[in-house]
Order: structure tokens, then sequence, then C-alpha cells
């Protein structure tokens, strides 16, 4: 299982980020869990440089850009410098603010190219009773890898993050039959779209209020890779109850 903890913006002081980076890297150890911790900007400068240990650091979001006179901007070569090894592209919080699936697509081509392993963040804003989600899902795949070249297509990691679950409790995650349906029809999307038969190790996470007291249930039989960790990856006692209930 792979697990990814998106700080967000929850983690604000280089004190704490450091004793969280400390308790996931000895939780890692502990449990031989593949960790990747995703850190606000600057935190992730102070944290990933030299970083050798038990666990990988992600960007939460890349530019769009490659760099040059573009204020504020963080590229993907500058996250590659810091050793960044993985980079979240698409989450629902980027897209609100703006980042169209032409973006997004740009994004992944950019973290690709130098190196990053992206996280295609996709997920419905709500359920309809006539399978219209479905279609989104799709459509959002689609417009998102169809740019890349096949092979590249294969090194996309997905996690699925319907948006009605983000941020609430673990009883308003999605139930895990739900679960596992809709990572059967990732896998049959993504097998159009991925060359031969890589489409069979495609990582697929899961993203969306999951907590110590759903993370088992949710693994069991859904099928899924690992998980998208959000506010449940920010306190070290929760996190840890959360990785040892996969292990
Ligand atoms: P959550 O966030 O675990 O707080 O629901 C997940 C995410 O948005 O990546």
């Amino acid at each position: 299982m792979l697990v990814i903890a998106n700080w967000k913006a929850y983690v604000e002081d280089i004190g704490k980020a450091k004793k969280l980076a400390a308790a996931s890297k000895a939780l890692a150890r502990a449990t031989r869990s593949a960790i990747v911790l995703a850190p606000p900007v600057p935190l992730v400068g102070a944290l990933a440089p030299g970083n050798r240990s038990s666990v990988a650091f992600a960007a939460q979001d890349i530019s769009a850009t490659t760099g040059g006179a573009e204020t504020g901007e963080a590229t993907a070569q500058a996250y590659a410098s810091l050793g960044v090894t993985y980079a979240l592209v698409g989450h629902s919080e980027r897209r609100a603010k703006g980042d169209t699936d032409a973006l997004v697509a740009e994004k992944l081509a950019h973290a690709l190219a130098h190196g990053l392993t992206p996280v295609l963040c996709i997920g419905e804003r709500a359920r309809d009773g006539e399978g219209r989600y479905l279609s989104f899902i799709r459509e959002e795949l689609t417009s998102a890898l169809k740019p890349l070249a096949t092979k590249e297509r294969a090194r996309v990691i997905v996690a699925y993050e319907p948006l009605w679950a983000i941020g609430k409790t673990a009883a308003d995650a999605i139930p895990s039959d739900n679960l596992a349906e809709m990572v059967l029809y990732i896998r049959k999307v993504l097998a159009e779209l991925l060359p031969g038969k890589s489409s069979s190790r495609a990582l697929v996470l899961y993203g969306g209020s999951v907590e110590p007291e759903n993370a088992r249930n949710l693994a069991a039989d859904s099928g899924i890779d690992g998980f998208l960790v959000g506010h449940a990856s920010v306190d070290p006692r929760t996190f840890a109850l959360l990785v040892k209930r996969l292990v």
C-alpha cells in the first residue's frame, strides 16, 4: 500500500513540519510502509533536500509554466532539484482555483519531463442515478492522459477522490463496494489508454475522508493500491493508527 500524506495548508510551521516528518519516517521504518509526504511549498523546501530516509516527498501542485518571468510559480524542475519525487496534479482544491483539464494535462507533462511521478487526482462532484459520474471520470482521465505519449501514460498514478467525500469523516467516505466498482471502472478506462498490459500494473489510490476507522475496510476488498490522506495525515497519532491498520 502506498500512503500519500497531503498536508494541504494544515501545517504552517517548520517546527511542526519537522516533528511530523520525523514521526512519519519512524512509522515507515516500523511498518515497512511506502509513505510519501506532501508538505506546503516552503516546508517541502526545508524537508526534502538530501532526503535519503524511509519516506519520499511530493509537491502538492506544480506550475503549468516552465520558468521565466512568472512570479509566485513553483516549477516541476525546481521541485525535482530538491529531491522531490512525486507531484499531485489536478487536486480538486486546485481545480476549484482554476486548473482546467488542459492545464492538468500540461502539468502532467511537466512533471514527467523532470522525472517526477505524477499523481493525477480525479473525482466527481456528486453522484447521480444515471451514472453520469462515470462519464465524467472517463473524461477527466482521457483529457489528462491522451495528450501524453502512451508509454508516459503508464507512469501516472491515479488518485480517485470524489469531491463529496473530501474533508469529512470516515462515515462520509465512499462505501468499499462502491469504491471497488469505481476502481474497476478506472482500470477499464486505463486499459483503453495505456499500452499493452501496463494498465494492470497502474496504481490507483483513493482519497476522501480516509481515517483510522475506515482505512482497513476500504483497503480490504476494493482493489486500490493505496490512499491519499488529508486531515488524518497531520496528526502524528492519528496518522500512525491509520497506517498501522493497513499492515
Ligand atoms: P481528506 O482529504 O482526507 O481530508 O478528505 C483528502 C484530499 O483532499 O486529498
